[in-house]
């Protein structure tokens, strides 16, 4: 199948974005902008799906989508199951890659970063606040194992339904939360001239020069520059 000439003309004037609109020089600050006006786009469903990008040790990437949780000064949180395919990429290489690309809006937003797990108690709250339905899910989901076939997880699943109908479900040992804390965040915004617009910050490390070349001071220790698109 050639998709070759499969490609989205977008309609409207040109409206570029520049620095100085920018509602932060804060990009946690600003991913939280674009994210409000993302979860008020009536066509956009699930604003905080991403697809995050593992790899193993030695730089096999692997990537899937995931739910965005929770973001702060620290970083962006999501929840999985610890022994899953991403589990073990980050266990042996703790740094991921997200991505959210919001159609409707024309953005795109990356985020690299290092990750850890989250404190056990932070995610045996948001385990419990979850539908116990979706509680019982992750306990019947070894995660990226095979299985094999669909009966035996609907059995499972009504065996465990059955178990814990009047009680609570323990949070099992291989779930739980991951924080993925940014070295590097990048906003495109896409132009009707394909003159794409790229605001790329980047975490200032110690010891590092004061500014490169076309790079300005942000907030928090982060520098920004433009990319070319
Ligand atoms: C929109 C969307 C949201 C998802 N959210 C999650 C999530 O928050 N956590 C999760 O473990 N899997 C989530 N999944 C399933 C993952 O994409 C993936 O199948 C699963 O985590 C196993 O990935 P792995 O084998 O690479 O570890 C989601 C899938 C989709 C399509």
């Amino acid at each position: 199948m050639d998709l070759s000439c499969m490609r989205k003309e977008y309609k409207g004037d040109e409206e570029s974005f520049e620095e100085s609109q920018l509602v932060s020089l804060d990009p946690i600050k600003q991913f939280g902008n674009w994210f409000d006006e993302a979860a008020k786009c009536p066509e956009i469903s699930e604003p905080n799906a991403m697809c995050i990008a593992t790899a193993t040790k030695d730089g096999r990437p692997s990537a899937r989508m995931v739910l965005l949780k929770g973001y702060s000064n620290e970083g962006f949180r999501f929840f999985t199951n610890y022994k899953s395919r991403k589990g073990s990429e980050l266990d042996s290489n703790p740094y991921a890659s997200l991505v959210f690309y919001w159609e409707p809006l024309h953005r795109q937003i990356r985020i690299e970063g290092d990750v850890e797990r989250l404190p056990t108690e932070a995610s045996i709250e948001y385990f419990h606040s979850r539908p116990k339905s979706s509680q019982i899910g992750a306990v019947v989901s070894r995660q990226s194992t095979p299985v094999p076939n669909r009966d035996y997880l609907r059995q499972k699943n009504a065996e465990l339904e059955e178990k814990y109908k009047d009680t609570e479900v323990p949070m099992p040992d291989y779930w739980g939360g991951y924080v993925v804390k940014p070295y590097l965040i990048e906003f495109w915004q896409g132009q009707t001239v394909r003159l794409h617009d790229r605001i790329v910050f980047t975490k200032q490390k110690d010891g590092e020069p004061e500014l490169g070349e076309f790079q300005h001071a942000a907030e928090g220790g982060w520098v920004y520059q433009r990319l070319s698109p």
